[in-house]
């Protein structure tokens, strides 16, 4: 009874707290000192769209009990995007940040970020592919206590993306998706729509933006754990054209490979490790192959050994270990083909022990020789790791998960009305 007489009170404060605020604001034109809301717009050459953007935005926020702040993060747009912002915030409450020698759609984000004064930090794009109007929902989500990221989402019950989309640009972002499915289960981790709470952002570790996913940047480096997702209708852009190259594309790509290592520490690079050795065994068979047309088996085979090995070694050189470059690359390769050859005897060992021991080995000798090929790879990771390619300073940190250990929880926000926020989707 009493929780409950409590829970009634605390509800009727902010109740009354909200209509004082708007009656305050409404006839006063009273400012909070810090408005509750930053809304953070990276651009670049988005001169003609940042007018109806600013207008949809106030519009949408009017009656909200909250004050907001915009903040254009421009890079140095050749258009007069600058100037465009330069006669909004005679009227709206809009800052500029402009950079004039850095690029790119993350930084920009966080650096926007980084002046921010709201509680409540939220990301949208400015071409109002994301809308305007769907920001009191994303904002109302967050106040559930549990819910620490929101997703404006394309692809939850209700969301929609508009007609125009190519074959190619949908599958696109399905395959990006996916590629992200590791590390969040959130239906549309691509979102650029998003916003989270302040405390949040700043417990960020190791924030390393590259490319155009900031959302999935922030998702991961911040613990998310708890995401709400709102449905919208992700419109085509309105005027201008998208800066989504295919260099954003292979960025992705590197982020990603940087976020696993972040979310999975050594595992990541273990399986790099392997997905490189997978590749070496088509290296072998095919330079095989090929040189079997000119020489015989006796020799084409240690050829095709040493091909795969050195293609294996350039691979893990400039991907799995990266970063532990600094050695002499002859050095290194040497190293490289020394481990081989040792995994290459534990595989040899192991295969031969299991059989002559284990009889029930005896008649699966491909068993024995997959166990083998499992304990080589192991000991040629190890190798590899501890003794050729060292590191200077510790290569990542792996991201403590919460103490629960509890999956992630997704919430899907139904109805267009914040208060009806709940209903897990897993
Ligand atoms: N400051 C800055 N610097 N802003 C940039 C840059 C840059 O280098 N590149 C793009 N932007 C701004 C654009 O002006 C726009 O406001 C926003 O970032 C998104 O850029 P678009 O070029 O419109 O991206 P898109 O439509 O291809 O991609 C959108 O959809 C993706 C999901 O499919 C974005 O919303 C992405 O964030 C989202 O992931
Ligand atoms: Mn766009």
């Amino acid at each position: 009874m009493v929780p409950c007489l409590l829970y009634v009170h605390d509800i009727s404060i902010s109740v009354v707290s909200c209509l004082l605020h708007l009656f305050a604001r409404r006839t006063f034109h009273l400012k909070l000192p810090m408005p509750r809301l930053s809304i953070i717009v990276p651009t670049y050459c988005e001169a003609e769209n940042l007018p109806s953007l600013t207008q949809r935005i106030f519009v949408a926020l009017r009656d909200q009990a909250y004050d907001f702040e915009m903040i254009v993060v421009d890079d140095n747009s050749p258009d007069n995007t600058q100037e465009v912002c330069r006669q909004l915030a005679t009227e709206y409450p809009l800052r500029l940040l402009v950079r004039k020698t850095e690029r790119g759609l993350s930084s920009a984000v966080i650096a926007g970020m980084n002046v921010a004064k709201g509680e409540i930090l939220l990301c949208m794009d400015a071409d109002l592919s994301h809308p305007p109007e769907s920001v009191p929902e994303l904002v109302a989500a967050l106040e559930n206590p549990q819910i620490d990221f929101v997703i404006g989402s394309r692809y939850v019950p209700g969301g929609s993306t508009e007609d125009g989309w190519g074959l190619f640009r949908w599958l696109n972002s399905k395959i990006a998706t996916l590629m992200a499915r590791p590390l969040t289960s959130t239906s549309d981790p691509m979102a650029g729509f998003f916003c989270l709470r302040r405390d949040t952002y700043h417990a960020a570790r190791q924030l390393n933006p590259i490319g155009y996913k900031i959302g999935l940047e922030l998702l991961v480096k911040c613990g998310c754990r708890n995401i709400a997702e709102v449905p919208i209708c992700f419109a085509n852009r309105l005027h201008g054209s998208s800066k989504l190259s295919l260099r954003e594309q292979l960025n992705y790509v590197r982020h990603l490979r940087r976020l696993y290592r972040f979310r999975f520490g050594w595992l990541a690079r273990c399986v790099e490790f392997l997905m490189v050795g997978f590749s070496g065994a088509f290296i072998d068979l095919g330079s095989l192959s090929l040189l079997l047309k000119a020489i015989p088996f006796e020799w084409a085979r240690p050829v095709a050994i040493l091909t795969a090995m050195t293609w294996n070694f350039f691979l893990n050189r400039a991907f799995t270990f990266a970063g532990a470059r600094h050695d002499s690359i002859l050095r290194q390769y040497l190293g490289f083909v020394s481990a081989c050859a040792m995994g290459a005897v534990a595989n040899w060992g192991v295969s031969v022990g299991l059989m002559k021991t284990v009889s029930l080995l005896k008649d699966t000798p491909l068993t024995a020789a997959a166990a083998g090929v499992v304990v080589g790879a192991v000991f040629n990771f190890l190798l590899c790791s501890c003794f050729v390619f060292r590191y200077k300073t510790a290569p990542c940190t792996t991201v403590e998960l919460s103490s629960t250990g509890s999956p992630e929880l997704r919430v899907s926000v139904k109805s267009t009305s914040a208060a009806s926020q709940s209903g897990k989707n897993v």
